[in-house]
């Protein structure tokens, strides 16, 4: 305890307040003390300084202990004020208790003085403790109040079994609900099934530990499904306090860019596959067909050798021999045309489509309606581009679409070039179009995207499927393509 005593000696004897203070200063007080004997010397002293103690006197010529009592509660002071006097008969003792004094003692027996202040003393320390506590209380949970309602996170506070019992603003925001329906709810009414069990075995771990912290999907009330990002901290047992904060749009970019990453890994593994898928038909058609006709050749060229005498028949099969070597000169072009179509290069993409679209009748018996217009030629790396389109587009109409015709469309726009293929057949499915794993339309897309153009591709139930292809001319880097 502090030893320190200021004193406000209420008393018109300067002997008796003397006594008091040297029986004070005996228990070891350090003690500073004014005397005063009436009102105006009382308020003077109470205004002008701090008092950690006041002893008064019962009756003085100018001044009663009522009068003081009075002027001590005017002034609203937390010090002890203790009465000493000479006997005053115990109905005047009970008054002066109810009057506010904190104890009274005789001057004939002092024996209860020293215990009697510092019990007081104590008191009044614990007093003011409680009210500094309770003042720094209800400024912080002003604080607080101000805090959540103004925070730009929702904050939820839910008691120990999840039932909310203070949301904000933001909160309301983030759910859609009024702050009086959140205030009927539980954390479990606004967790969807997918989440239910993660969203519960986070709340129990902020109740047994403090904290927690995880994304989670919440239903907002319009029944759609979003993203949180959930902080929680344990305030005391019964309060649990949440800052959450709506991250779906983050969420779902994130989820763009996976799945992008995700599209590029098989796009990369499905080009490395058709190359040597390519590979391997391009050593086939070698083997196949120009083995064969130079195996045929070599075998009459030797015949030939070995009949030179016989001129007819050797001249007879000279001229099976040239004209299966013009066969196979075509062959060596049709195969070099599907790696590279020369004509590209050459004559450009319409006469390139046009020399494909033939071979594709031939090939398939399906019928090829042509609207081509003449395009800028923007150089090598676009027509390449929508030639392999094209060529994906048509192969796919093999192998899926089920068609008889085909109508391909070349045509120049203001501000490019688009392509459309539509065939008439079954018809392509959303699936289809979406779905991560059509690596052959994603290679489509792919191709366009390199030189800033798209693909879109649609099912009309009359016209089968329909590719639209757009690349915008000019190109105005093209050393970036
Ligand atoms: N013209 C079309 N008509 C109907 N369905 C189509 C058409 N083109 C594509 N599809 C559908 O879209 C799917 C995806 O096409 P995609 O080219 O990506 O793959 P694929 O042709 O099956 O295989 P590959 O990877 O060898 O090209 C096909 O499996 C098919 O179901
Ligand atoms: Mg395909």
């Amino acid at each position: 305890m502090d030893k320190k005593l200021n004193i406000l000696v209420i008393e018109d004897s300067q002997a008796d307040a003397e006594l008091n203070v040297r029986l004070l200063r005996s228990a070891g007080y350090e003690v500073t003390y004014q005397r005063v004997e009436s009102a105006p010397e009382m308020i003077e002293a109470l205004n002008g300084e701090t008092w950690d103690l006041i002893l008064s006197d019962y009756l003085m010529p100018n001044f009663t202990v009522q009068a003081a009592l009075e002027i001590y509660h005017k002034g609203g002071l937390n010090v002890p004020f203790i009465v000493i006097s000479g006997a005053i008969g115990e109905v005047k003792a009970v008054q002066l208790i109810k009057a506010g004094a904190h104890d009274y003692l005789l001057k004939s027996n002092m024996a209860r003085f020293i215990p009697v202040v510092e019990r007081e003393l104590r008191e009044m320390n614990n007093q003011r403790a409680i009210i500094n506590i309770s003042n720094a209380l209800s400024s912080s949970e002003e604080k607080f109040r101000s805090y959540i309602d103004n925070a730009p996170d929702g904050v939820f506070v839910a008691d120990e079994t999840g039932k909310y019992i203070e949301v904000n603003d933001a909160a309301c925001r983030i759910t859609g609900y009024s702050k009086e329906e959140l205030l009927t709810m539980q954390i479990s009414d606004l967790l969807p099934d997918e989440s239910h069990e993660i969203g519960i075995t986070q709340f129990s771990h902020v109740v047994n530990t403090g904290t927690s912290k995880a994304d989670l999907l919440f239903k907002h009330k319009s029944g759609m499904l979003r993203w949180w990002t959930v902080e929680a901290v344990k305030l005391d047992e019964t309060r649990f306090l949440s800052f959450t904060k709506d991250i779906t749009d983050r969420k779902n970019a994130n989820l763009e860019v996976m799945k992008a990453r995700e599209e590029l890994q098989h796009l990369n593994q499905y080009l490395m596959d058709a190359r040597e898928n390519e590979r391997a038909t391009v050593a086939m058609e070698i083997h196949d067909e120009l083995g064969q006709a130079l195996t045929a050749i070599k075998i009459d060229l030797k015949w030939v050798q070995e009949h030179l005498e016989d001129i007819d028949k050797s001249s007879q099969k000279l001229s099976r021999i040239i004209e299966m070597t013009n066969d196979t000169i075509k062959k060596v072009q049709r195969i070099s045309a599907e790696l590279r179509p020369e004509l590209l290069d050459d004559l450009g993409l319409a006469t390139a489509i046009e020399w494909y679209s033939d071979e594709f009748e031939k090939r398939t018996g399906m019928k090829c309606v042509l609207s081509l217009e003449d395009v800028p030629d923007e150089g090598e790396r676009i027509n390449l581009a929508l030639f392999r389109i094209f060529q994906e587009a048509l192969t796919n109409i093999i192998r899926h679409a089920n068609a008889t015709t085909v109508y391909i469309t070349l045509r120049p726009l203001p501000d490019g070039i688009t392509l459309i293929i539509e065939d008439d057949g079954v018809g392509i499915s959303q699936k289809s179009i979406s779905s991560g794993k059509s690596l052959g339309l994603i290679g489509m897309r792919e191709r366009a995207r390199q030189i800033s153009g798209t693909v879109e591709f649609s099912k009309s139930s009359a016209a089968g499927t329909k590719i639209v292809t757009f690349i915008p001319t000019p190109i105005k880097d093209p050393d970036r393509i």
